[in-house]
């Protein structure tokens, strides 16, 4: 990963951007982005509310020019090669660009005819489309009365109407209730299988779980860590056990009860008393820290245990609330293998 590596051939891996920069005024949107997503696979680009998700996809899929840095798209670069790289790209975005007065049908056969598909093959993929992502039986009502998460999936379908390589998602989930979600994920699967590569941002590291092969989380413009999902995990522990602490004066010696519990790093924060302690046997290290807590007579209020969140894996890499959180440091040397 450290040796430098000369610009990509033709046939290079699908998706690459290298120390992309974009400031907008004052606003350093991208402060150094490089990704490398092999073709064939999912990257997921997971990172909170204003990393520069929606900024890096603009540049990848020609719509930005970055101020420094350089991309490619199946090997073309987005600079010099723009309508080469829009040839190979599908765009599905974080706000669906469907013509709610347009049925479902008549949505996909305008996109077909706009990459200049004739008449009936248009005619013909629209239905092979409606078909594939479960459309059909709404397909000629109006796409205004459609559920959020049948939006979704007509603009996913949307973005596949010219046969792509790479299709790049940004937040397919955002704002979908849990069986859109799901929907929407299924969707995401069947485009992989048929060889598509994909990116996909989002914001939460579940969906990052769920259907990238390879994850890099992106804060304030930086890619922070690269790496499978289930990597990030174990760098934060399996679970979470999350305990509140209601007597202030009983906090910091419930701490030196609960550290030695698991090898990660519990957080205590002052201001609520909820102790955080990354574990990776849940049930059991529940079970003695409220043997432990109960034998030292120790207050308790809440308890839960849970996987860990986007926030949690923040914090984990720069021990900083994802609100909070200023530029990023050097990443924890614990686990060098899947930092960027
Ligand atoms: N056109 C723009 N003008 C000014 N600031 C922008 C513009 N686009 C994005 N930004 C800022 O750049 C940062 C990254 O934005 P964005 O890439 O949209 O983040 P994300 O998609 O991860 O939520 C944010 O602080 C955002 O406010
Ligand atoms: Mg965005």
């Amino acid at each position: 990963m450290s040796r430098a590596r000369p610009a990509p051939p033709g046939d290079g891996p699908a998706l690459r951007a290298e120390g992309l920069t974009k400031r907008f005024g004052t606003k350093q949107a991208l402060a150094g982005v490089d990704l490398d997503a092999p073709a064939g696979t999912v990257l997921g680009l997971l990172g909170p509310n204003g990393a520069g998700k929606t900024t890096t996809v603009r540049v990848l899929t020609t719509l930005l020019r970055p101020d420094t840095g350089r991309a490619w798209v199946a090997g073309h670069d987005v600079r010099t090669a723009p309508e080469a790289v829009r040839a190979r790209l599908g765009l599905s975005g974080q706000y669906a660009a469907v013509d709610e007065k347009l049925t479902g049908r008549e949505n996909l056969y305008l996109v077909a005819r706009l990459y200049g598909t004739g008449r009936g093959p248009a005619r013909r993929r629209a239905a092979e489309l409606l078909d594939r992502f479960r459309l059909s039986e709404a397909a000629d009502r109006p796409s205004g009365t459609y559920s959020g998460g049948m939006r979704r999936r007509l603009d996913l379908a949307g973005a596949l109407v010219a046969r792509p390589a790479v299709v790049v998602l940004d937040e397919p989930t955002t704002g979908l209730d849990p069986r859109g979600r799901a929907d929407t994920w299924e969707c995401v699967r069947e485009l992989v299988a048929t060889g598509t590569t994909v990116l996909l941002t989002t914001q939460y590291l579940e969906e990052a779980d769920q259907l990238a092969d390879s994850v890099a989380v992106i804060d304030h413009g930086r890619v922070i860590a690269q790496g499978t999902a289930s990597a990030l995990k174990s760098r934060v522990g399996g679970e979470r056990l999350t305990l509140t602490l209601p007597d202030p004066a009983s906090r910091p010696g419930a701490l030196d009860l609960l550290a030695p519990l698991t090898p990660h790093r519990p957080h205590l924060d002052p201001r609520t008393g909820v102790l955080t302690l990354p574990t990776d046997h849940g049930p059991a290290t529940l079970e003695q820290a409220l043997a432990a807590l109960r034998h030292a007579g120790v207050p308790l209020g809440e308890v839960s245990l849970a996987p860990p969140t986007l926030d949690d894996v923040f914090l984990a890499l720069t021990g900083q609330e994802t609100s909070t959180a200023p530029a990023p440091g050097p990443v924890p040397t614990k686990e060098p293998a899947w930092q960027p």
